[in-house]
């Protein structure tokens, strides 16, 4: 089949999507609300299953890792100790003649994307070049040596174009002005210098795609918590808001699991749960939600350690993902240059979407910031007594612990699941043009397991076939059909990922054997019905993940 392109391909997984019960939009009789989602028939246990392969690995696979299950409901207080409140914010314009409103950060992102567009006339070397130069230019100004910028902005001045002998030149101004506007940009960001981002909008002559204008109000600042009324409080205060990350739930439980579960450090504390964030850009289906689940762990360990475990657990996240059996070039790392205010040290783990590389989990070095900040609000201590003995052979002692946290998406897994899974395959023969599609999912994350189907409708198959289902459902979930020609049926389960299908025939009657049809090579075999529990059970195994 012709290689489609990304857009038409993602497009492709969005309809198949909808079309086999897997997402819908929400509310999507009264024309849909923007940016929610719900999950179908399909849908839900695709998840369920990402979810426990998540759970198993990260809290039944380590014995010091243990799970909880938080309200999404806290104590105001909590969003203002971990910054939320202050903090949590994107800078918003608005075109006044389109009435649109942009992340002045997305707006000034596409500028530099378009042009940074003319590298494509770089040769392959002098593309290099520039890449590792603006790595340079950037770690500078992470770096706070920002006295530079004044000689990068004068008259061309920041770099030689001799140093590019081979660059054309026209090329070269506009990747120039781009490196340029990157740096300007992350400094006012940097510095929430509301006005700059405004000037820089201005002053590079960004437009509104819609009215194409450069109409701007000035930028303000927009939380992106949901708040809403919870009856009366005792401070007179009853505003509380929906959780913008699970995270906080745990940082707050951490002396109430220490304690009740006797943890000693290194120990970490998983949950799953939905988070809610008023995205002003919400985009790319369900890649970018209002709202969405989370799957995050904290790590608490020893401060000085805390270099040691975030390496570790970059690396045991991307052998998670890799585990599934994604080509590894679909992945890669992102570190951050730019740090958030909490953290020593962060990395993305990126997947390539038709859209490009984007960012499916964070792993973060936390710091002592959040404890320490739920100590200072609430006035509670939030500190461990260590008795192990450091290097002097004396306790460790009280210390509020270092956290590294992990903290993956779970509907941007599910969507790069699909996406991973989703193939369009040519079967024509000489003599017939056929097709079939089909999602190429890990057998232990298929929504169904076996498919169980009777040949023809009468002669006692359907009992048969049922018989074989009520076996094996206790272990794994099972779809019986009967209707239509097999070839159809067959095809039915290739485009949900159900790796076996079992048909019962006449011989099954007099033999007690089925055929098995395998979902990715399409060869069928006959085996005994009796082996089937161990043929299925084997390919399924969480063992296959996780080992
Ligand atoms: N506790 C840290 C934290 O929340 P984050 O980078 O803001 O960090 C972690 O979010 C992960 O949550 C992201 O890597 C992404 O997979 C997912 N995520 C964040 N915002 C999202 C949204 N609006 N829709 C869907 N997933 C989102």
């Amino acid at each position: 089949m012709a290689q489609k392109n990304n857009d038409e391909q993602f497009k492709n997984v969005i309809s198949h999507a909808k079309e086999y019960g897997f997402v819908f939009q929400s509310s999507e009789i009264y024309d849909g609300l923007s940016a929610v989602y719900d999950y179908g028939q399909l849908g839900a246990e695709l998840k369920n299953n990402i979810k426990t392969y998540w759970w198993k690995a990260m809290v039944q696979m380590h014995e010091n890792i243990v799970g909880i299950d938080s309200a999404i409901f806290m104590h105001p207080k909590v969003w203002k100790a971990s910054g939320h409140v202050d903090g949590f914010n994107d800078p918003m314009i608005d075109n006044k003649d389109s009435r649109k409103r942009y992340r002045a950060d997305q707006l000034l992102e596409n500028k530099i994307d378009e042009l940074y567009s003319e590298l494509a006339n770089f040769s392959a070397e002098n593309k290099a070049k520039f890449e590792e130069f603006q790595q340079e230019i950037l770690g500078l100004r992470d770096e706070g040596q920002a006295s530079w910028i004044p000689s990068f902005k004068d008259e061309e001045g920041i770099l030689e174009s001799t140093k590019y002998p081979f660059v054309d030149e026209a090329s070269w101004r506009f990747v120039k002005k781009g490196l340029a506007l990157e740096v300007e940009m992350n400094l006012a960001l940097k510095s929430e210098n509301l006005a700059q981002l405004k000037d820089l909008i201005v002053d590079y002559k960004v437009i509104c795609p819609i009215s194409k204008t450069s109409n701007w109000t000035d930028v303000r600042q927009f939380n992106l918590m949901f708040s809403t009324q919870f009856g009366a409080m005792a401070e007179g205060s009853d505003e509380v808001y929906l959780r913008p990350e699970t995270a906080q739930g745990i940082f707050v439980n951490f002396l109430n699991v220490q304690k009740s579960g006797r943890m000693k450090i290194p120990f970490g504390i998983a949950q799953i749960g939905k988070a809610f964030r008023n995205e002003v850009i919400a985009r790319q289906f369900i890649m970018r939600m209002r709202e969405f689940e989370q799957m995050e762990m904290q790590f608490f360990v020893r401060p000085g350690e805390d270099k040691k475990w975030f390496e570790y657990w970059k690396e045991a996240r991307l052998k998670w993902h890799k585990a599934l059996g994604t080509s590894p070039e679909k992945y890669r790392y992102h570190d951050h240059v730019k740090l958030a205010h909490y953290a020593n040290a962060a990395t993305d783990i990126e997947f390539e979407f038709p859209f490009g590389f984007k960012e499916v989990e964070g792993i973060h070095s936390r710091t002592d910031f959040d404890l320490t900040q739920h100590q200072e609000y609430s006035g509670k201590k939030m500190q461990y007594f260590d008795n192990d003995l450091n290097e002097d052979g004396k306790p460790y002692g009280n210390y509020v612990p270092y956290v590294i946290e992990t903290s993956i998406g779970l509907d941007r897994m599910f969507l790069l699941t699909m996406i991973n899974a989703f193939e369009e395959q040519d079967l024509s023969t000489d003599d017939k043009q056929d097709s079939r599609t089909l999602l190429r999912l890990h057998p232990a994350l298929a929504p169904y397991k076996v498919a169980v189907f009777p040949l023809t409708k009468k002669d006692g198959l359907p009992e048969k076939a049922r018989e074989i289902m009520d076996t094996l459902k206790f272990d794994f979930n099972c779809i019986y059909e009967e209707k239509d020609a097999i070839g159809k049926r067959y095809r039915r389960q290739d485009a949900v990922g159900t790796p076996f299908c079992i048909t019962v025939d006449h011989q099954s009657l007099e033999d007690n054997t089925v055929t098995i049809r395998h979902r990715d090579s399409m060869d069928q075999e006959r085996v005994s019905i009796a082996d089937l529990a161990s043929i299925v059970g084997n390919a399924v195994s969480w063992k296959n993940l996780l080992a």
